[in-house]
Order: structure tokens, then sequence, then C-alpha cells
């Protein structure tokens, strides 16, 4: 099975088998199959948030779950519940046509519904985990289903249990390859206020000379933003930041500005500073680079691009050694270590 169609930087790679699960019930048919009892199974939502770096051995399973309503709605808050394969972006806009705001900020992020909470996307201010009402899964190991609520989905920046292999992570309670997520219930508390607070999202409201923007306005607002900064994935391919912003101790980080005073930085409420790692990666002049067809896109150096379209798209193994070879630069130059953000598969 050709996985180039189910992943956003478009990287040409082979799947052994891939199973669509439009439901838990298809769930549990897979686990009843006596010859993928033992089979490793890989999980695969809208493919936004991975690089495949080679053929994938493992049972695909793609999670292609439906369904929309909202199941609470009361003057403090309005609950929806989201099927795991609904794409994200879609499911935004239609929570402000129901009249339930709060995931604006969130907009334009690619994806799947399911795909949200392992690594807790966020955006202008906005985290899922500020959204949070529970989601189901099934285990499986097990066949079993459950409910996680956010302090068990034990979110942190751009991270969850769904990104610990088990006996690891957080609290020692990975999930990583063991559970399919396939429902989401998000909490949208009412009254809505607009967040603001994010630079861009600021600048952009002092400009329309607006003061009491609506949900929708907001969120044009934040699709402009990402339309100018951000390469749209259907263009050219590209799985969103390639490394988590990198957080430094308030000591670090002032050694650090002795040297390079315009380092962009925000402190954090818990006393440490985290630095913009698109600035470290432009501040070592990788903007516009490449190795073979994998490149650092222009206006915004934290993505990595696929240059060579569908044609001759750039291969899981030139993304990675670009992506090292940027850590090496900015170790070098700053002492620090990036991180990767999305998911190497
Ligand atoms: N910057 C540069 N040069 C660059 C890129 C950025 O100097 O090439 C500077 C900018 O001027 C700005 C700062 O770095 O002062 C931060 O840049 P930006 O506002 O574009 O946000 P970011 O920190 O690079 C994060 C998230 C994005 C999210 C935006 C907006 C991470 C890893 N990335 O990016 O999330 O959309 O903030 O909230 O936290 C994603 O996770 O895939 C993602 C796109």
């Amino acid at each position: 099975v050709p996985l180039q169609p189910h992943n956003s930087f478009g990287i040409v790679a082979r799947a052994q088998q891939l199973v669509r699960i439009r439901s838990e019930d298809d769930i549990a048919e897979v686990l009843a199959r006596e010859d993928w009892r033992e089979t490793p199974k890989f999980v695969l939502g809208g493919g936004s948030n991975i690089v495949i770096t080679g053929d994938v051995k493992p049972l695909v399973l793609k999670v292609e779950i439906p369904g929309r309503r909202v199941v609470e709605d009361t003057p403090r808050a309005c609950i929806v519940e989201i099927g795991a394969g609904e794409p994200w972006h879609d499911t935004v806009r239609w929570t402000l046509e129901q009249g339930c705001p709060g995931l604006e900020n969130m907009a334009m992020i690619p994806g799947t519904v399911g795909g949200a909470p392992v690594q807790n996307i966020g955006a202008y201010g906005v985290e899922l985990q500020d959204r949070f009402e529970s989601l189901d899964g099934i285990d499986l190991e097990t066949g079993r289903r459950f409910t996680l609520d956010a302090a068990q989905c034990a979110f942190g920046y751009r991270d969850s249990v769904f990104k610990h292999p088990p006996g690891s992570g957080p609290n020692d309670f990975g999930l990583a390859g063991r559970a399919v997520i396939t429902r989401v219930r998000l909490r949208l508390p009412r009254p809505w206020k607009p967040e603001l607070g994010y630079l861009d999202l600021a600048r952009k409201a002092a400009e329309s000379g607006i003061a009491e923007p609506t949900p929708m306005q907001v969120f044009d607002w934040v699709c402009a933003i990402r339309q100018a900064k951000l390469p749209d994935w259907r263009v050219l391919g590209n799985a969103g930041s390639f490394f988590k912003n990198p957080t430094v101790t308030p000591e670090q980080c002032a050694d650090i500005i002795a040297r390079e005073p315009r380092i962009v930085h925000y402190p954090m409420p818990d006393g440490s500073v985290k630095l913009a790692a698109g600035w470290l990666i432009d501040a070592c002049g990788w903007k516009g680079k490449s190795v073979g067809n994998a490149g650092v896109y222009e206006k915004q150096a934290l993505v990595l691009v696929n240059r060579g379209g569908r044609s001759h798209p750039a291969t899981g193994g030139e993304v990675m050694t670009l992506a090292k070879a940027i850590q090496t630069s900015v170790y070098e130059r700053f002492g620090i270590r990036l991180e990767p953000e999305p998911v190497v598969v």
C-alpha cells in the first residue's frame, strides 16, 4: 500500500498492510483476527506530524471514525464529541457554526481530531489541553475500551502519554503503539472571550481597529497569519514545526543573551525561559537551504519542506540528514539541543 497519499510531507514509502478504521467495531474485528494477534500495529491519523524513513512493517490502522455532535450546552460551557477521523480544521469551523467558539486560535492546523491530543496541538496562545474534556480509546493489547481525562493524558508542551512507549513517559504509563483514540470530547467555556495575547494576533487586532472581535473574526485572522507564514502541505509538503521550542533555565538564558542580545525568548510561568527554535535556526543561516530535496522554508526556518513535489519527493533520509545538520549547527553555536517535534517512523 503506498503511503505517499497518507503523509503531509509527501514522502514515498509503502506499508505491508493498511486497514481503514471507521468504527470501534472495526478495531474489534482487527483484534479478533488470529493471524494479526502478534503483528505490531501503527496508528495513523492525518499523517501531518510524521516523517517516514522507510517502508512500514507494522499493520497500519488508518483512523477514519466520523461524527460530530454537541453533547452539552449550558451557560457555562459547550461540550462537543468528535470522531477521531474528522479533519481538525473543519471541526473548528463546525464548532463556530454551532455557536460553540473557543477553538478559533487553532484554526488551520492540519491533521485529524484523533491526532490532536497525541501531541497536544497548540497555536497562538491556546493548546488542546485548555479545551479538553476527555477521550475514548481502545487498548490494542487487551481490546478494552477506556476513557481518559486530561490528567491521565499527561499533557505537556507538544506531548502526552500517546507519545511515549509503555513503561515510559511522564507517568510511566506510555501508550504509544498501544492505544487507538476513537473519540475526543472538547469543553468550550462560556462566556467566550478572545485570546489575543500572542504577538502576531495582537498585531492583527490592532491593525484592524476592531475592539471587540467575533470568534469568526479571530478565526479569519489566524487563517491569514498562517497563510502568510506557513506553507500549505498540499502545495509544498511539510509537517509543521520540525523542532520543539527549547526551554532553558534563566541562568542559561542570561548567558546566551550576553552573547546573542537579539535572541527571541519568552519567560514561562514556571520560571524557565522558552527560546524560539525558528530564530536559532534562522540565526545559523539555514533559511532557504536544502539537502537533496529536503529544504528549510524561506519564510519560517522551523518548518522543513519537501521541494521535490509528488514526482521527485524528498526521502525521509534526506529530511533527517537536514534535521541532524541543523541540530549540530544550533548546538555548536548556542549549546542547545533541538528536539524533533514530529514522530519519526
Ligand atoms: N523567527 C525567526 N526566524 C524564523 C522563524 C521564527 O526569527 O525563521 C522568530 C519570529 O520572529 C518570532 C519567533 O521566532 O519572534 C517565533 O516564531 P512564530 O511566531 O512563527 O512561532 P514558532 O515558535 O516558530 C510556534 C509553534 C507553531 C504555532 C506557532 C503559533 C512550536 C514548535 N511551534 O511556532 O506550531 O503555530 O507557535 O502559536 O511550538 C507546530 O507545532 O507544528 C506548529 C506549527
